[in-house]
């Protein structure tokens, strides 16, 4: 299942990226939620630790799928691309997967650092590690702005998939659906 000799991506691949795109989409908006202050407090603090807790689950995520394609490299474009459609499209999965880290990584430290504890859906807690208030406080600064850079990324993301399957019709977002290879 090596996503490099096949051209496509394998099902582990596929998996993660739409289990991964699912949550972190859902994560995102449930973050903006919490932040704009769009929900009653007492359904707020409810809210906050389920986005905790399930963010934290998505820090394994995270780490299973970078060390993956570190590994496995990404597969070759599904058609001929011109030098900056490759650099733009490489540019934006790396930027992605970065901010794929950052952000749970973020979000874990500012809790952990910042003298709270991250409930795991009752079923147990992670307790905190230090008080560092400012430091905690820098750390929900850059989950912020990774936030938006992140949903940024997405719409690039999201408008590429789309150019490739209505415009070049090049079997891009198939192999990432089928696992079938363009060249099939
Ligand atoms: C893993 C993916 C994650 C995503 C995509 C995500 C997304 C977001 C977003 C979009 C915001 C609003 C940012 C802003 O407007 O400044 C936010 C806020 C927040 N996030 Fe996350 N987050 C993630 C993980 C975590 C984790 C692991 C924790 C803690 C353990 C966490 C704790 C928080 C807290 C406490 C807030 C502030 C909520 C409020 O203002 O009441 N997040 N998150
Ligand atoms: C409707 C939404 C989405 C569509 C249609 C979509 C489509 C695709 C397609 C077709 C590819 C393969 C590109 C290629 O063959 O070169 C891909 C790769 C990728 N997508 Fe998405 N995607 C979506 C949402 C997301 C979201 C929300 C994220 C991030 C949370 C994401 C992160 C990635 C990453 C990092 C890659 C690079 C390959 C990998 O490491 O898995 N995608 N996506």
């Amino acid at each position: 299942m090596t996503d490099k000799t096949e051209g496509t991506y394998g099902a582990a691949s596929r998996l993660n990226h739409w289990i991964g795109a699912v949550l972190f989409g859902a994560l995102l908006i449930v973050g903006f939620i919490l932040s704009y202050d769009l929900l009653p407090d007492e359904q707020a603090g409810e809210v906050r630790n389920l986005h905790k807790a399930t963010g934290t689950l998505l820090l394994l995520f995270a780490i299973w799928r970078v060390t993956w394609r570190i590994g496995q490299g990404f597969p070759a474009a599904a058609s001929e691309r011109t030098g900056w459609e490759l650099a733009l499209s490489k540019a934006v999965h790396g930027a992605m997967l970065l901010t794929l880290v950052v952000m749970p990584v973020s979000g874990v430290s500012m809790s952990l650092l910042g003298g709270r504890p991250i409930d795991m859906y009752g079923l147990f807690t992670i307790p905190p590690v230090a008080e560092m208030k400012d430091l905690a406080r820098s750390l929900r600064a850059v989950h912020g702005y990774a936030a938006y850079t992140l949903a940024t990324l997405i719409v690039l993301h999201i408008a590429g998939a789309l150019k490739h399957s209505l415009i070049d019709r090049d079997g891009t977002l198939r192999r990432m659906l089928t696992g079938k290879s363009p060249a099939a």
